[in-house]
């Protein structure tokens, strides 16, 4: 995995059909925790854990969008963006996770799609990104194969509500993280290192996935687009080491950051290495007669997250790999890190070529759909400037970097049809809460007064014009 693809400086241009947007999730942006019916969901319960988040804030008021709609959806008009892509929280649709729906929860995301539509942005749900309500958790959570059910149940009900309005219908964001961040690592709600259940969460995601695009294929209208989204980290080679030991640590990490889902998506089975990595930890026997072909159902669109790629330096003989308080289970000896990238304010190494990378490796060595980057974004320490305005010049950097990587994926022939900046306003960053900012509109969590961030007339300007005039990163 070593092979770098050169950026362009001139000025670039893109086809006028290609898609910009913004992204959010319920959880981050909501607030609002207990109106109008809503239930708990496992973030609720886990970011009112003392220490579990950085900087010990919850979301219960986040960027309070559940009552600030209106005028978001007026920023987003003015934004220009094309998509707007959003989640619906579970609890507040179905309070404990099953039964009939609360009207007011969908009421809220009615009003909202329609005025996205009346303002000519096209909606892009998420059916589940994290929130869990709290019962279903209680219930034994993802580990639990009842709660694939319940996900379809809930994305049955959404669909009756919604399907007339909203044409693109992802079932999931990133299984990764809720399998691995949740069960496996604790980093994430529910905080469960259980790295066995964390497997079973794996398998249940995706067949939650798979009975939810069954039961939306059988009710879908011409037009309407079915998908998923996940993440990916593609490792990098160390610059040094090619031994049979790193070869084999990047092999694993691979496994379980990229294929684990990816595999049974698209060709119905697990990884064979994946599964003899497992061995010792589970025989896969959460796996019934066919559920396989249920996740392997055709989709329309597949969403790729990219944040960054790390390399993977070697392992670790002192951590056991299947060792709980890990994200990567059957690779947690395996040590990443940043090579040689400059870095975001989340240490995140910047690195759009990677971007690039993944696309051409995803469509060289899958049968896809189209792509998506459904997401894309940098954290910063932002600040009101003594003018009043929010100068981010290395978030603007960062992005037209990525659109100069998006330019040159279209170049190489790779049918990629949007990019969606994560996010338009800051907003309740997991574990990280409200200390990490992602977005294009500064966020006062006090006050909700919103700030516009310089990189939001960056991207405004591309969004509009569709085209970047000059390198202006090196400015
Ligand atoms: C992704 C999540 C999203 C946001 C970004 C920064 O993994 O999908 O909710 O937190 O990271």
């Amino acid at each position: 995995m070593t092979n770098e693809f050169s950026l362009s400086t001139g000025p670039i241009t893109f086809p006028p059909e290609f898609g910009w947007g913004v992204a959010t999730a319920s959880y981050q942006i909501e607030g609002a925790v207990k109106a109008d019916g809503r239930g708990q969901s496992i973030w609720d319960t886990f970011s009112h854990l003392p220490g579990k988040i950085l900087d010990g804030t919850n979301g219960d008021r986040a960027s309070d969008h559940y009552n600030l709609w209106r005028q978001d959806v007026d920023q987003l008009a003015d934004l220009g963006v094309r998509y707007y892509r959003f989640s619906l929280a579970w609890p507040r649709i179905q309070p404990d996770g099953r039964g009939p729906a609360n009207q007011k929860g969908l009421d809220f995301y009615k009003r909202l799609t329609q005025r996205l539509l009346d303002k000519g942005i096209i909606p892009w749900v998420t059916l589940y990104h994290w929130d869990l309500p709290q019962a279903l958790e209680d219930a034994g959570g993802w580990p639990s194969r009842d709660t694939a059910q319940r996900l379809a149940d809930f994305g049955e009900l959404a669909f009756a509500a919604l399907g007339d309005q909203v044409d693109h219908w992802t079932t999931l964001n990133e299984p990764y993280c809720t399998a691995f961040l949740g069960y496996a690592d604790g980093e994430h709600a529910p905080g469960r290192q259980e790295p066995a259940a964390a497997l079973a969460a794996m398998h249940h995601l995706l067949l939650g996935h798979g009975l939810t695009i069954e039961r939306w294929a059988a009710a879908r209208r011409s037009g309407q687009e079915l998908g998923i989204t996940l993440n990916f980290s593609p490792p990098l080679a160390p610059e040094d080491s090619d031994t049979p030991e790193v070869r084999d640590a990047i092999r694993r990490y691979d496994a379980i950051a990229n294929r684990a889902f990816l595999n049974p998506l698209v060709r119905g089975e697990y990884p064979a290495d994946l599964v003899q990595d497992l061995a010792p930890l589970t025989d896969f026997g959460f796996v019934r007669e066919g559920d396989m072909a249920l996740i392997a159902q055709p989709m329309d669109a597949l969403g790729v997250n990219y944040y960054n790629r790390l390399a993977v330096l070697g392992v670790d003989p002192a951590v056991d790999r299947f060792a709980p308080g890990h994200a990567n289970v059957g690779a947690a000896d395996v040590v990443t890190g940043n090579r040689g990238r400059p870095v975001t304010g989340r240490n995140w190494p910047v690195d759009p070529e990677g971007l690039i990378w993944l696309t051409k490796w995803l469509t060289d060595n899958y049968d896809l759909p189209p792509l998506w980057v459904t997401e894309n974004g940098s954290a910063w320490e932002d600040r009101i400037a003594p003018d009043g305005a929010v100068h981010d010049p290395a978030r603007v950097a960062f992005l037209e970097a990525h659109a100069r990587a998006i330019r040159k994926i279209l170049d190489l022939g790779i049918d990629l049809r949007g990019y969606f900046v994560w996010t338009p306003w800051d907003n309740f960053e997991w574990a990280f809460g409200e200390s990490s900012r992602f977005g294009l509109v500064y966020v006062d969590y006090e006050t909700q007064q919103r700030t516009e961030k310089d990189s939001f007339h960056w991207y405004k300007a591309l969004a509009a014009s569709g085209s970047i005039p000059d390198d202006q990163s090196e400015a």
